[in-house]
């Protein structure tokens, strides 16, 4: 222990961040050694790095940019959609697919307490996002007499309650063996000096690192290596919050499967330039997607002669890897994208504060940015009504209200 927090000093006097170890004498045993682990392991360095790129403006569109080739599945001749159907219904026969569902983030935008898949969206038999999302494994093991693996990520925050809600229900009447929980790793959240917070239990501020973390997070946690034993060749990557997801697609398999691409991604038109999705399109040419937040005015109103948007392939986070790509992407590091939050912490005077502004940085790094190592993708256009029913907010647009009346028409209820 004395050794330990020798060297913890020392490093935190290098990153100026002494005042970590401010309270330190008031830990129980457990968390004076949980605190000293975390201040060895944190790469400061890189928070430095990435406290000195909040100073200037990232910008995400340099490049050059032009739109992306895609095929709509309704365009698709019958030869086509046959083709591909047979081959990717083989490949899930054979039990060659598995499910991630990435569910790391809190309900913070929806009001919820819990993790957001445990929210129940309002249907008339009151079956939470989580139950939801297993009815499609359900569906297949019928249809296809295969239990797909579905595993999904959680966060230092939500892990222990998503696994209880999982109990509680009984896996929703799906193999508990065949469901694998795994925890996305974390980042200390930083001021705007680029001091690392404390949170109320005086131990170090992290933040879940994004869906980007996705990667690193099955390899480390032995996913790949689970995944590679059970002889799985596909792996589809979504979020939590879309209860219209198909994460079970014999079409995408078999696009991807017979393009010879190493990674599938669905698409649907977005509704209007303003529209919060993120685009497809190339950047240098290779697979790139342009975030909401930063696109351009003129990039999202470009129209073609048709009048359609150049840039409206909407990325819907249902994306599907070869799982000879995985191992590739989880060791390239993903840069970070900073978002300005509120955070509440302990100040010098061992005093909780709950700021009113936003007062911290928050690194996370984006699933997407990762296309880029791919020398091209295999797109396919969706239709909105069938595939993408969000739940974000609590009222208004991808509310779970609008989600709900997606589901309940798609469904016939
Ligand atoms: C996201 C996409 C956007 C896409 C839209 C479609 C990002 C940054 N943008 O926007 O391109 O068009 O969805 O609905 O994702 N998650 C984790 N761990 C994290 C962060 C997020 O598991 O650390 C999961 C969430 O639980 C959620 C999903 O990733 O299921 C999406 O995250 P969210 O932050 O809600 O993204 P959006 O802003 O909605």
């Amino acid at each position: 222990m004395v050794e330990k927090i020798i060297r913890a000093k020392e490093i935190l006097e290098k990153y100026g961040q002494e005042h970590l170890l401010k309270f330190y004498s008031e830990l129980s045993d457990e968390k004076k050694s949980k605190l000293l682990d975390d201040i060895l392991t944190i790469d400061f360095k890189q928070l430095q790095e990435l406290y000195e790129s909040t100073k200037t403006k990232q910008n995400y569109e340099n490049g050059k940019i032009e739109p992306i080739a895609y095929k709509s599945k309704e365009n698709l001749t019958k030869e086509e959609l046959n083709k591909y159907t047979a081959i990717g219904e083989e490949a899930i026969r054979k039990g060659k697919l598995a499910v991630v569902t990435m569910a790391g983030g809190q309900g913070t935008r929806l009001g919820h307490s819990g993790p957001k898949g445990t929210y129940d969206i309002g249907l008339a038999s009151h079956k939470s996002i989580f139950e939801i999302l297993c009815d499609n494994f359900k569906e297949a093991q019928e249809k296809y007499q295969v239990t797909i693996p579905w595993y999904l990520m959680t966060s230092e925050e939500n892990n222990d309650d998503t696994i209880a809600f999982f109990e509680q229900n009984n896996y929703f009447g799906y193999p508990k063996e065949a469901v694998k929980f795994f925890k996305q790793g974390t980042l200390p959240m930083i001021d705007t000096n680029g001091k690392v917070l404390l949170n109320e239990e005086k131990m170090i501020k992290q933040a879940a690192d994004g869906h980007g973390g996705v990667f690193e997070a099955i390899r480390k946690n032995g996913i790949i290596y689970d995944m590679s034993q059970k002889g799985i060749e596909w792996v589809f990557i979504s979020g939590v919050d879309n209860v219209l997801v198909k994460p079970i697609d014999a079409v995408l398999t078999g696009l991807a499967t017979d393009e010879g691409m190493l990674m599938a991604a669905k698409s649907i038109v977005k509704a209007g330039p303003d529209e919060k999705v993120g685009v497809f399109c190339k950047k240098d040419g290779k697979p790139y997607v342009v975030e909401y937040i930063d696109i351009s005015e003129e990039m999202a109103n470009q129209r073609n002669e048709n009048g359609e948007l150049v840039y409206g392939e909407s990325h819907i986070l249902c994306n599907q890897f070869n799982i000879k790509i995985l191992e590739k992407l989880a060791s390239n590091k993903l840069p970070y994208h900073v978002a300005f939050k509120k955070a509440s912490y302990i100040n010098e005077n061992g005093e909780i504060v709950k700021p009113e502004q936003p007062n911290a940085y928050k690194f996370e790094s984006f699933l997407f940015d990762a296309f880029s190592l791919l020398p091209d993708i295999a797109i396919l256009r969706v239709k909105r009504e069938e595939e993408f029913a969000p739940v974000k907010n609590a009222t208004g647009v991808d509310s779970a209200e609008s989600a709900r009346e997606l589901y309940n028409k798609f469904h016939n209820l």
